[in-house]
């Protein structure tokens, strides 16, 4: 049997990588026992960002967001862990950064809703769709 966990896709957001924050986020996800499987810098057209956001094509926000996503390069990865989406959603702290907790990604580097640091999937079935649209089967590790 197996002794890896699963796997869920992150986002570094611009944000946090403006002002620096790559590497106390990668900490942070070391200490957290994330084994990282895949991982790039990348600065995302609209095109790509739109795609992965589609989901909220139809919501006011939408425009911003792509325009937030694609104000600098990220970094996206695949962390793998025992139930790792929902220990990423943990570490990371609600979407909101100004209700999230001092001690969580985004409590500590997010400054609002939309500039939050952080993207995490939601359910392990959107995280296999998610990795598999920033990497291919080669970029594992
Ligand atoms: P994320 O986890 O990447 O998934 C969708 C993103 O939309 C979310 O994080 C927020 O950054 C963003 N978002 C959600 N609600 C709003 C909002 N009201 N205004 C701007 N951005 C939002």
């Amino acid at each position: 049997m197996s002794t890896a966990g699963n796997r869920t896709f992150a986002i570094i957001k611009p944000d946090a990588v403006r002002a620096g924050n790559i590497g106390n986020i990668i900490q942070r996800i070391n200490d957290h026992g994330f084994k990282i499987r895949a991982m790039k810098l990348m600065h995302m057209t609209r095109e790509v960002a739109g795609g992965f956001y589609a989901v909220h094509r139809e919501r006011p926000f939408f425009g911003e967001l792509v325009d937030f996503m694609t104000s600098g390069p990220c970094v996206v990865l695949a962390l793998e862990k025992d139930n790792a989406v929902q220990a990423w959603r943990d570490l990371m702290g609600p979407t909101d950064s100004t209700k999230a907790p001092k001690g969580t990604i985004r409590g500590d580097f997010g400054t609002s809703v939309g500039e939050n640091a952080s993207h995490g999937s939601d359910s392990e079935e959107n995280a296999k769709i998610e990795l598999s649209y920033f990497f291919n089967a080669t970029e594992f590790c």
